[in-house]
């Protein structure tokens, strides 16, 4: 009897517990994705419907709301810091060298907030919103779906030397990038996965010409990158000029969330050093991209689970930070 009520009381327990994926440092609290079920039931209804309204507009749009996601968590945390403007003493991360003409997506997120401020106002932070959006466009585009730790708090501020610091660059080394992932307590395995979300989306001509004309200072092209996919690229990514011509990450499959990613760095193809590098640089990061490109479906296992891993960087909980009315400023 003893024995069968223990039982019980474990599986009660074991239901009632709300799951946590968080790395608890900033606010006592966790992350469960239950969070908002009593007090927005509709919350992740009306995130996706936006989106997904977003995204038909203009299917890059996904692509940017992930990213938006990223850039925001390696900056003091998924707090949605990325999102304040700069007023008074506080200085916007937007203006920082990964973010300024780059960054995009705030408009939705603005009206993802406006329709939540109205369902049930004050109770979803902006931070949930990035996470979620990043989610479900991930899904939308044929990516992998996960069950999302919610319960993130906004910030009261920003880091505009943070956001210039601790996002990689794409001419960072192999080096350089995994150690700003270290940094955010991710792995090697996880740089790798989270690395697959360039199988959609843009890079600007700016972001990889010194590849295409002068890799190493010898006025020579990248000897890592495929001859004929170098010449297609010069054609808009001149010498000088043209720096904000639009590039696919993935040229293959551009709007689709797949494994080509993976594919064209076997080839040669990956557009960015940073992308290239992940399997000329390092032996266990390549055999990673050879599970990745042979196997769809680890590859979209493992994007869920770093994902959930970079959710839950630091994120304020309890009676840390606020729940912004409006994500561009502070309440
Ligand atoms: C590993 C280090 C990384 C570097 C160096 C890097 C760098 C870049 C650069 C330079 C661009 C193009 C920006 C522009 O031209 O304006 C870009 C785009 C993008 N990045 Fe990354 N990235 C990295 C990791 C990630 C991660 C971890 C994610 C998401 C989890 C991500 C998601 C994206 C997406 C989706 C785009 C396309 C955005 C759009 O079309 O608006 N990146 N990245």
């Amino acid at each position: 009897m003893a024995k069968s009520i223990n039982l019980f009381m474990f599986f009660t327990l074991l239901t009632f517990a709300p799951l946590c994926f968080c790395h608890n440092t900033n606010g006592g609290g966790y992350l469960y994705p239950q969070f908002y079920d009593q007090s927005c039931p509709k919350a992740q209804e009306i995130v996706k419907s936006i989106v997904a309204k977003a995204v038909a507009k203009e299917a890059r749009m996904a692509a940017s709301l992930v990213r938006l996601h990223f850039h925001d968590c390696f900056v003091k945390g998924c707090d949605a810091s990325i999102l304040l403007d700069t007023s008074g003493r506080l200085i916007s991360e937007k203006g920082s060298i990964p973010n300024k003409n780059s960054v995009r997506g705030f408009e939705v997120i603005d009206e993802i907030k406006s329709a939540l401020e109205k369902e049930c106002p004050q109770t979803v932070s902006c931070a949930d919103i990035m996470a979620l959006a990043a989610r479900d466009s991930t899904v939308i585009t044929g990516g992998p779906s996960w069950a999302l730790p919610l319960g993130r708090r906004d910030s009261r501020d920003a880091s505009l030397s943070g956001s210039n610091n601790n996002i990689p660059a794409p001419n960072n080394t192999f080096q350089t990038i995994l150690t700003k992932f270290k940094l955010k307590g991710l792995n090697i395995v996880d740089l790798v996965a989270l690395s697959g979300s360039h199988t959609i989306g843009n890079a600007r001509c700016t972001t990889f010409r010194q590849r295409l004309y002068n890799q190493s200072g010898n006025s020579q092209a990248d000897l890592t990158l495929d001859k004929s996919y170098a010449s297609q690229l010069r054609a808009r990514c001149p010498k000088s000029g043209g720096d904000q011509n639009l590039f696919a990450l993935d040229f293959v499959s551009p709007t689709r969330f797949d494994n080509n990613y993976f594919k064209n760095l076997l080839s040669f193809k990956g557009l960015l050093s940073s992308d290239q590098i992940l399997v000329t640089k390092n032996q266990e990061s390549m055999e990673l991209v050879k599970k990745y490109a042979s196997n769809n479906e680890i590859f979209f296992e493992q994007f869920a689970i770093s994902m959930i891993k970079m959710g839950n960087i630091s994120p304020l909980t309890g009676s840390k930070g606020e729940i912004r009315k409006n994500c561009r400023k502070m309440n």
